[in-house]
């Protein structure tokens, strides 16, 4: 007989792995969550959708739609004991179903696979900015002047020109992509235990400390005021714009990466007295929390570098904040070079926004990792690594679309039309597997699954069973299909 610690440490292909402790769960599952969904695309979509009226919605989502989902498939997960594919066969099977369900685990998986090789494009920008960063820190200390700000011999043109410099250099981009997924593999094969939770448990929390001593930086010195302006104050007509509401439900799915057969994966490792309700609602909290408060960290320090007519029409709604990929690479890094130790802050920043990123990078691989084990019985090394370099060889055709092949749209129609690898991944995922494994994760277990078995792992009673319930199986796939038909159709809301 070998233990489940044996196995794992023999890399057996049946070894069961499971989360150390219940904190360990929370800490894997919130570092999934939070990632360049809360820090580059939230802060993004707000920008695009008006402020106020979309956190607005977004919260409504959240609390609506994103945690009653997430509970389901963490549930799943924690019945199942398995790979995503594997937990819904077994609930399929001991429910009377068909098999079948696990395409809902399978899309899902499928997508987060896809997600990753753009989403490690990506971080490896922040990897290159770390090194610029980096490089400025040093010489600021070598010559003295540590509280300077940030970039400090470079011009604003400059400054603005990194991020389409490092675009236009297929190489550079390349070698950053290289390296975070070297590391993203490096964790994933050492195990959940030796290397997802290790990474989780240590990167979170420093992760919080960092954020949160950013925010109070840019209260201090930011244009903080401005910031919480624009967050909270709404104009109530755009809640009812269709455009508002369907990007809070896509940006909700994400950001709590439901959809993509994770939070089933990660539930599997969850013990039996892992409350699974209370989690997920810490875990839902805990996402949403950063989310805001990554926009009170980037806008305070980039409404302060703004002109005050650029700033007094973005407050007035009239013009758009710069968007995601923009605000990140371009307009903040200019503002950090005006601001007092900007050069720290700076590098800290990105620091802070890879820690998030490789924790997410992290349960991305993780969810096809552990359904490749079991499916061709070989080592987490191997499964690991075999998937990591295929994703690696898809995010390198994907970069291409910042530079060579630009103009290659080998999908010109619909939603894809237009867009270059890099942006038919995005598309893909984000507006059709993700929603379609989420309205089948809840219609599996709202419907299909048997409720006597569901009620036995959700921890929920009384009043707060049944509104749970009611959401899961009406208001949740309702809402999903709505997201799905909008999302590929635009047409339809005349969007
Ligand atoms: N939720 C992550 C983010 O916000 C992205 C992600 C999606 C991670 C799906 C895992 C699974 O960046």
């Amino acid at each position: 007989m070998v233990t489940a610690s044996e196995g794992a440490a023999m890399g057996s292909a049946t070894a069961n792995e499971n989360w150390s402790s219940r904190f360990a769960f929370i800490m894997a599952a919130v570092g999934s969550a939070v990632g360049l969904g809360n820090l580059v695309r939230f802060p993004a979509e707000v920008g695009a959708n008006g402020g106020g009226a979309f956190v607005i919605f977004y919260i409504f989502c959240v609390v609506l739609i994103g945690a009653p989902v997430l509970l389901s498939e963490t549930l799943i997960g924690r019945h199942g004991q398995s790979s995503a594919v594997g937990s819904v066969k077994k609930v399929a099977r001991e429910s009377g179903a068909s098999e079948w369900w696990a395409v809902a685990a399978g899309v899902g998986m499928l997508g987060a696979f896809l997600i990753l090789t753009y989403y490690s494009v990506l971080a490896g920008w922040i990897v290159y900015f770390i090194g610029v960063f980096t490089g400025d820190l040093v010489s600021n200390i070598a010559s003295g002047s540590l509280l300077a700000g940030a970039l400090d011999g470079q011009s604003v043109e400059e400054v603005q020109g990194i991020l389409p410099a490092l675009q236009a250099d297929a190489g550079t981009m390349l070698t950053m992509h290289a390296i975070f997924m070297a590391v993203t593999i490096f964790v994933v094969a050492r195990g959940v235990h030796g290397g997802i939770e290790k990474v989780a448990v240590w990167l979170m929390p420093t992760f919080f400390v960092l954020i949160l001593g950013i925010t109070i930086y840019g209260a201090f010195t930011g244009a903080f005021g401005a910031a919480l302006e624009f967050l909270f104050n709404f104009d109530a007509s755009r809640l009812l714009d269709p455009t508002v509401q369907l990007s809070a439900l896509g940006q909700a799915l994400f950001s709590l990466s439901l959809g993509s057969a994770l939070m089933i994966t990660y539930g599997a490792y969850a013990s039996r007295d892992t409350d699974l309700a209370k989690s997920s609602g810490l875990i839902a909290s805990a996402d949403t929390s950063v989310a805001i408060v990554a926009g009170l960290a980037i806008f305070p320090i980039v409404f302060a570098a703004m002109a005050p007519d650029a700033l007094a029409g973005v407050l007035a709604g009239d013009v758009p904040v710069e968007g995601g990929l923009g605000l990140l690479f371009i307009s903040l890094p200019v503002a950090f070079q005006t601001m007092p130790a900007g050069s720290i802050i700076g590098f800290l920043f990105f620091i802070m926004v890879f820690f998030a990123a490789l924790t997410s990078a992290v349960a991305l691989l993780e969810a096809s990792v552990s359904w490749a084990i079991r499916r061709f019985n070989v080592s987490r090394v191997i499964a690991t690594i075999v998937l990591g370099l295929t994703v690696f060889a898809i995010g390198a055709w994907a970069s291409f679309s910042f530079n060579s092949q630009a103009d290659f749209q080998p999908l010109d129609f619909m939603i894809f039309s237009g867009q270059p690898v890099f942006g038919i991944i995005d598309e893909l995922t984000a507006k059709i597997l993700l929603p379609v494994s989420a309205l089948l994760v809840s219609i599996f277990v709202g419907w299909i699954a048997d409720q006597r078995l569901i009620d036995s792992e959700n921890g929920l009673d009384g009043g707060l069973h049944k509104f749970w319930r009611f959401l899961v199986r009406w208001l949740c796939p309702i809402v999903i299909t709505a997201i799905l038909i909008t999302g590929i159709f635009p047409g339809l809301v005349g969007i």
